[in-house]
């Protein structure tokens, strides 16, 4: 039989075990927090497309289509990847340029440029583009895919990207 000291112990006991407990659950939640965050965070961080440089402006010369290759690191979560990638620059004044992407907007085969034909063709199913992109042959749906650039202290600088392919539109992907 208890008496009333005994049930006075047992509810300070249960009373210091609800402490302790609590206490523990608040340590675990202030360690395990912040490295969860730190986990997961990098998944939703805001993926910004980087400006890449292709070269000063004066490496261009008017109306000569030039292949540019560079490297760019995109962060996929929390793995940093580096891909290659190319782009067709075209001059067309002082400031102004058309920045191609590399693929031709058919099914994606990489057209080259033919200075005897002053045009862009692609080998896949002979789909051929004027210099300023717009299509004067074969089945491609639309003109090049351009890209955004800037000219900044004479440096050229794109934002990659790549566009859907085999339809009229220019859909980013
Ligand atoms: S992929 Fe270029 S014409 Fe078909």
């Amino acid at each position: 039989m208890k008496d009333e000291h005994d049930s006075g112990a047992i509810s300070r006991r249960s009373f210091l075990d609800y402490g302790i407990r609590a206490i523990g659950t608040f340590i675990a939640a202030v360690v395990t927090v912040p490295v969860i965050g730190y986990v997961i965070s990098p998944a939703f961080a805001k993926k910004e497309a980087p400006w890449v440089q292709l070269g000063m402006v004066n490496d261009f010369s008017p109306d000569v289509p030039k292949l540019v290759q560079f490297s760019r690191f995109r962060k996929d979560g929390w793995v940093e990847v580096a891909e290659k990638k190319l782009v067709w620059v075209v001059r067309r004044g002082a400031d102004q340029f058309d920045v191609f992407n590399p693929r031709c907007t058919h099914l994606g085969c990489f057209f080259n440029w033919e200075p005897d034909a002053k045009r862009f063709r692609s080998p896949c199913h002979n789909g051929t583009f004027d210099i300023t992109g717009k299509v004067t042959g074969g089945p491609p749906p639309r003109s090049l895919d351009t890209m955004e650039y800037k000219v900044e202290g004479g440096q050229l600088s794109c934002v990659y990207k790549d566009f859907r392919l085999g339809v009229p539109e220019k859909v980013e992907l």
